[in-house]
């Protein structure tokens, strides 16, 4: 039987994570954070001194990852996510984490009947016949706030203004590039969380997803 995917995308910081883990806890399907696949490929590559990697040392990083690296405390680092922004423009890294995903969604490891990936393309490129897509936004201001407050939780205090602005800039990054952009697929729900909780995002978005599915 084919399996149920709920596809997460959205900017930065718009709280698609929190959302995708409990959307999975939900309906007891499997949950992938696609972005912690590109931090894992930026991080191999930081770890072994190519913090400005070409195209072919990244995509060799992307085809030999090894899974202990999505436990490493550094995966979260700004500087993690924004090298992960940077090697996610290039398509040969693209490719090298394909497969994985669209198998994930397809073949959950557990046998769930369920799948839910959140990530920038997964409604337009990974999955683009998911019967539910959400396109998760917050204004950039609340946005940032809510990076602020994870990494300060980290212990890394930075400035609110230079986060906004790295949170600024790497969006425009990744909706601008050529190798699938970050931007609503045609069918997905449109989800502003400015102004809402994550208990009222997860009622919402249960919402979306039982009139989509049932
Ligand atoms: O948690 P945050 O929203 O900061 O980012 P993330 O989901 O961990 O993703 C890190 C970076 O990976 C993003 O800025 C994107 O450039 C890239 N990414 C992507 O291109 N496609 C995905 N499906 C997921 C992440």
């Amino acid at each position: 039987m084919s399996k149920i995917i709920i596809a997460i995308d959205g900017p930065a910081a718009a709280g698609k994570g929190t959302l995708a883990r409990k959307l999975a806890a939900h309906y007891d399907f499997a949950y992938l954070d696609t972005g912690s696949l590109y931090r894992a490929v930026a991080l191999t590559l930081i770890l072994s001194g190519k913090p400005d990697p070409s195209e072919s040392e990244a995509e060799d990083a992307a085809n030999n990852l090894n899974p202990a690296i999505l436990t490493d405390s550094e995966l979260r680092a700004e500087a993690t996510g924004k090298l992960a922004s940077r090697v996610a423009t290039m398509q040969k890294v693209r490719d090298a984490l394909k497969i994985f995903q669209i198998d994930f969604a397809n073949n959950p490891p557990e046998g769930q009947q369920g799948a839910v990936l959140d990530g920038r393309d997964i409604g337009t490129v990974i999955c683009p016949d998911a019967p539910c897509k959400i396109y998760v936004t917050a204004t950039d201001q609340v946005r940032a706030k809510r990076r602020w407050m994870e990494l300060s939780a980290r212990g890394d205090e930075r400035p609110f203004n230079d986060i906004l602005q790295d949170l600024i800039a790497r969006d425009r990054q990744d909706q601008q590039r050529a190798a699938a952009p970050l931007k609503p697929a045609k069918d997905a729900y449109r989800l502003d969380t400015s102004d809402l909780s994550p208990e009222a995002v997860l009622k919402k978005a249960i919402e979306i997803v039982d009139s989509r599915i049932k």
